[in-house]
């Protein structure tokens, strides 16, 4: 019946190591002691006493203390390893001593494709390294190190470097291929076999099927215009169309865009690569080593890849094809390597919300409902896009690949079937003449998305948004009765609570050791003008008007919301005006009401 009583096993007091001894507290010896031993024993980690002689096996005995009856004869074999250990994968154990496409390398920089001659790096600053069968794949933020010859530093698990270099060139730029070697984990590179190399970075497998069929690369995240509407559109409308991950590069965005970034970490949604490295560089100059980054990280890592940036919208416009993975399915041409795609512009003249307030604000702000002022289509050479086969591409830009491996460099897909939907902000340019470039393509007609991606999509932002922001919140007698158990801490509403009551005799508060008559007086016929008399609390123009509003029933007071952090987080059990007002506002489309609820 009891487990205690299964247990027979033989046992020795001390476990002796290379040079620490372990045994039992409270002086006990025997595995018997242990099991007829009232309180919890524990284990001594000591240093070894060489005189130390093991105790014989002992049986153990029925009656034991619970925290003294869990003990294991052997470890179990996946720990039995020690800070040494270090072994070769399967995968990883593999040496070559060429990189594929060597010649064509040689061939490509002969003809000086590609070279950009961009910023002042001193260094390669790398990036991310990934592993083929047949070679690693370096990726550097460097823009200035063309053809330089170099050398690949190979490291173990534990970052001892394996002394078996190999020697290749920077092609294309930002770029470096190397050999694989067996037990690499981690690369870096440098230019001499002397020198001590940058900080290496680690080799990411990339050796199997490709564990996706369609991705997108989004564009570097930056700049003030708030992201996290656009953010979450951008994803669920490509979740939308088949694809099924996101390589999110990030240089800087609020604390409250991150945390929707960070929700789509946790699900699995997306990987965010952070754009940074020790040279000056603006924000928007990291567009070209993000193209050449995602290229090769989508190798092997998808079938289909797309790079675009955050206010790109790829849409299906036949009866044939609804989403872009249904059109994908259909393509079985190896030599379809690169799908262009002509753009379309819409105007948009504000930014996105800074935060989610309700619903009904939500659903009007999204871009799609707001902004539908479409333009005509634009020619193959106006700033297109691609989605990209990425192991069959040599070279990447913004617009399309410079130079290809295999098949045809450019597949051009009539606007029959597709387009990109182009959300230009007009309040924000980077750059001059983008304006009048979109304008060029007058005349607008408004031009909805199709009826069911706009409902689709609503109801997908809107749960992703409500489960990040919209935080749900509970009584001040609930926060207060939590807070007691850390050391007796006050809830800060709570506090306010008290202090109200102190200070309006009606509410049941004690006046007497904090107010003369004459305050007291002056609070009970208040006015507007009364404000709670602690440091913390700051006058406002309209705090105490609820608070002592002879109308305002019992127990439906509000905070004064001179210090805003704690009205915030005060809710009496009542409804406020506020809580009232997001309830109607839920009413509001009582149609797609149901769509919104919380999984
Ligand atoms: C080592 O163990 C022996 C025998 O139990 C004991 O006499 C001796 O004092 C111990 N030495 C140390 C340093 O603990
Ligand atoms: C770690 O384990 C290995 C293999 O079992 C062994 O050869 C090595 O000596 C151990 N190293 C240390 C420091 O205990
Ligand atoms: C690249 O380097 C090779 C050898 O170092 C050299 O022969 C070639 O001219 C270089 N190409 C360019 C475009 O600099
Ligand atoms: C990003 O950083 C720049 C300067 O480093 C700053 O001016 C800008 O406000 C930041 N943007 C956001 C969204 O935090
Ligand atoms: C669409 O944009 C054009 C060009 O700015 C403008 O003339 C037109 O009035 C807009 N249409 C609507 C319905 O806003
Ligand atoms: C919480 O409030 C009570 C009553 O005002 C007070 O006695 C106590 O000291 C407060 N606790 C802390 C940790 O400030
Ligand atoms: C509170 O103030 C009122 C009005 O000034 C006074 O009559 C009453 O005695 C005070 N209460 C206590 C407990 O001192």
């Amino acid at each position: 019946m009891h487990l205690f009583h299964i247990l027979r096993f033989t046992f020795l007091t001390c476990f002796t190591y290379a040079s620490v001894q372990v045994s039992f507290s409270n002086r006990l010896k025997t595995i018997e002691e242990v099991y007829n031993f009232k309180n919890e024993v524990k284990i001594n980690v000591d240093l070894k006493n060489d005189t130390e002689v093991n105790d014989p096996s002992t049986t153990i005995p029925p009656h034991v203390n619970f925290h003294n009856s869990h003990l294991n004869t052997e470890e179990d074999p996946i720990f039995t390893y020690n800070s040494s250990y270090c072994p070769i994968e399967e995968w990883n154990n593999v040496r070559t001593d060429s990189i594929p496409y060597a010649d064509r390398h040689k061939l490509w920089a002969e003809l000086n494709i590609g070279q950009a001659k961009y910023l002042y790096h001193e260094s390669f600053a790398l990036l991310a390294a990934f592993a083929h069968s047949d070679q690693i794949i370096v990726t550097m933020t460097s823009e200035n190190q063309f053809n330089k010859t170099v050398y690949c530093r190979y490291y173990d698990c534990r970052r001892k470097e394996i002394p078996d270099q190999f020697e290749t060139v920077v092609y294309p730029e930002s770029t470096v291929f190397c050999a694989r070697r067996p037990g690499a984990k981690y690369i870096s590179i440098s230019e001499t076999l002397e020198e001590k190399p940058e900080y290496s970075v680690p080799i990411v497998p990339r050796v199997e099927k490709p564990p996706h069929y369609f991705t997108v690369c989004m564009a570097t995240l930056y700049g003030d215009e708030p992201k996290f509407l656009q953010i979450v559109d951008f994803i669920e409308y490509y979740k939308l169309q088949g694809a099924t991950f996101f390589h999110i590069y990030l240089r800087n965005v609020t604390d409250y865009d991150r945390v929707l970034l960070d929700d789509y970490v946790r699900t699995g949604d997306i990987e965010i690569i952070k754009m940074h490295d020790p040279y000056w560089r603006d924000d928007f100059m990291w567009h070209h080593v993000q193209i050449n980054d995602c290229h090769h990280r989508s190798k092997y890592f998808s079938k289909w890849t797309a790079l675009i940036d955050i206010d790109e919208r790829m849409e299906m416009r036949s009866d044939s094809y609804k989403t872009v993975t249904s059109f994908l399915d259909t393509i079985h041409d190896p030599n379809v390597v690169n799908l262009h795609f002509k753009i379309q512009w819409i105007i948009k003249e504000f930014n996105t919300p800074e935060r989610y307030e309700n619903d009904e604000q939500l659903i009007e702000e999204m871009i799609f409902h707001k902004y539908q002022n479409l333009s005509r289509v634009g020619t193959f050479w106006t700033q297109p896009k691609c989605i990209i086969r990425p192991e069959k591409i040599g070279m990447m830009t913004i617009h399309a690949p410079l130079a290809i491996y295999s098949g045809i460099r450019r597949s051009l897909v009539n606007h029959e079937i597709a387009v990109v939907r182009h959300y230009r902000n007009v309040e924000q340019r980077v750059f001059r003449g983008a304006y009048q470039k979109m304008m060029n393509h007058a005349p607008f007609n408004i031009s909805p998305i199709a009826e069911w991606i706009d409902r689709k999509l609503t109801s997908s932002i809107l749960n992703r948004v409500k489960w990040v922001y919209d935080i749900l919140d509970v009584n001040c007698d609930q926060k207060q009765s939590i807070y007691q158990r850390h050391g007796k801490l006050n809830a800060s509403c709570w506090v306010e609570q008290q202090q109200l009551n102190d200070l309006d005799p009606s509410l049941g508060g004690t006046n007497a050791s904090l107010f003369t008559e004459e305050e007291m007086t002056f609070a009970s016929q208040a006015t507007s003008e009364v404000s709670p008399p602690t440091e913390t609390s700051e006058p406002s123009e309209t705090s105490s008007v609820n608070t002592f509003s002879t109308e305002n029933d019992k127990n439906a007071f509000k905070a004064p919301e001179s210090s805003e952090k704690r009205s915030e987080q005060f809710r009496p059990s009542t409804p406020t005006q506020d809580t009232a007002n997001t309830i109607e506002n839920n009413q509001i489309n009582p149609e797609n009401d149901k769509n919104w609820v919380l999984p």
